[in-house]
């Protein structure tokens, strides 16, 4: 039996676009923040068939159809990661699973990102006295139930690397710096709690059907994601500022012009981002807005402005408000 815990995280430069989608290898690279909030706790333990109880902030539910069918992908997936490794038989036959999660349903707040990564720690866990997976190891068990949760296997800011090629173990996550470099918030602006129409892995397959996909992929590779990591190392907020924002407006850029298009934001969306920008204006506050597929705005910001933004989320009406910060990814519960 193996226990562990993990959060979601808050992209700078997000993914958008597989280079296979069976495996969730990513176009490009991407960057993010883990969060130290909300978290989700998983059990593991061997079983005679696949079952997965879950829940979620006290609501149970046992996780049925095409739910489960993931699970059984990402741990078939695993299974056959392992092989690569030489630990074919490593995992057992079946698994149960048990799900706590505290992360409140349709926020804005990436809960399969928590799962997965979290589920991947445990899985390494339940594995270890055959072997030790490192956390880039992890990672990739991660990725293949959503590329994002890649990144929550580790603390602090995080890389998710594209790398070369279509084997299973192609794209990585790896850590830029830990969760004690830089202390930055996410104070979370929740408009709607409606539960989205088209989720990221139907997303991510309509990206390339945009004209402008090809233009926002060149812009990460030749300098978007090394400027935002040097802004990180540097802890040059306006940089980030900078940078982020372009690529959370491009990312939706495309999502309108896929085929079918997407549309995550809302007419609040729009609204609150216009009120961040006057505030910034005035104040001269370090804080950054970015939106993931949903109408949520997340508001990134130093210690010094987490006050301020703190007011001005809560004086947003008709909105929810969420807040965490940067925090130290999966983990084992011993
Ligand atoms: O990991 P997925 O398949 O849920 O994709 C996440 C996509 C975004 O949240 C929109 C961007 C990101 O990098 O987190």
């Amino acid at each position: 039996m193996a226990t562990a815990i993990s959060t979601p995280n808050i992209a700078f430069i997000k993914y958008w676009g597989n280079r296979k989608n069976t495996l969730r290898i990513p176009v490009a690279d991407s960057l993010s923040m883990t969060l130290s909030e909300p978290s989700v706790e998983i059990t593991i333990d061997h079983a005679d068939t696949l079952k997965i109880q879950s829940s979620t902030i006290g609501e149970e539910r046992e996780i049925a159809g095409k739910h489960l069918d993931r699970f059984q992908k990402v741990i078939d997936l695993a299974k056959e990661y392992l092989g690569t490794l030489g630990m074919a038989d490593a995992l057992p036959g079946e698994l149960s699973i048990r799900i706590d999660s505290h992360i409140p349903p349709a926020v804005g707040l990436a809960s399969s990102a928590a799962v997965f990564s979290c589920l991947a720690r445990a899985i390494a866990a339940l594995i270890t006295e055959e072997k030790v997976l490192t956390d880039e190891q992890v990672s990739i068990i991660a990725r293949l139930g959503s590329g994002s949760a890649a990144r929550s296997v580790m603390g602090g800011f995080v890389a998710l690397r594209a790398g070369e090629g279509e084997s299973i173990d192609a794209a990585k996550a790896v850590q830029i710096a830990d969760e004690h470099h830089w202390l930055l918030h996410d104070i979370v602006v929740i408009p709607s709690r409606e539960e989205k129409k088209v989720g990221s892995t139907e997303g991510h397959a309509l990206a390339a059907t945009s004209p402008y996909f090809a233009a926002r992929i060149e812009a990460i590779t030749t300098r978007r994601q090394q400027e935002c990591i040097d802004a990180i190392l540097r802890k040059d907020f306006e940089k980030l500022q900078h940078m982020s924002e372009e690529d959370a407006l491009d990312m939706h850029h495309v999502m309108e012009t896929s085929n079918p298009p997407l549309k995550y934001l809302s007419q609040e969306t729009h609204h609150i981002v216009g009120e961040v920008k006057a505030l910034r204006e005035t104040k001269h506050l370090p804080v950054l807005f970015t939106m993931d597929a949903g109408p949520t705005v997340h508001l990134v910001c130093t210690d010094e402005a987490a006050e301020e933004v703190r007011a001005f989320a809560s004086a947003q009406k008709g909105c929810t408000i969420f807040e965490s910060q940067v925090g130290p990814g999966a983990r084992v519960k011993e």
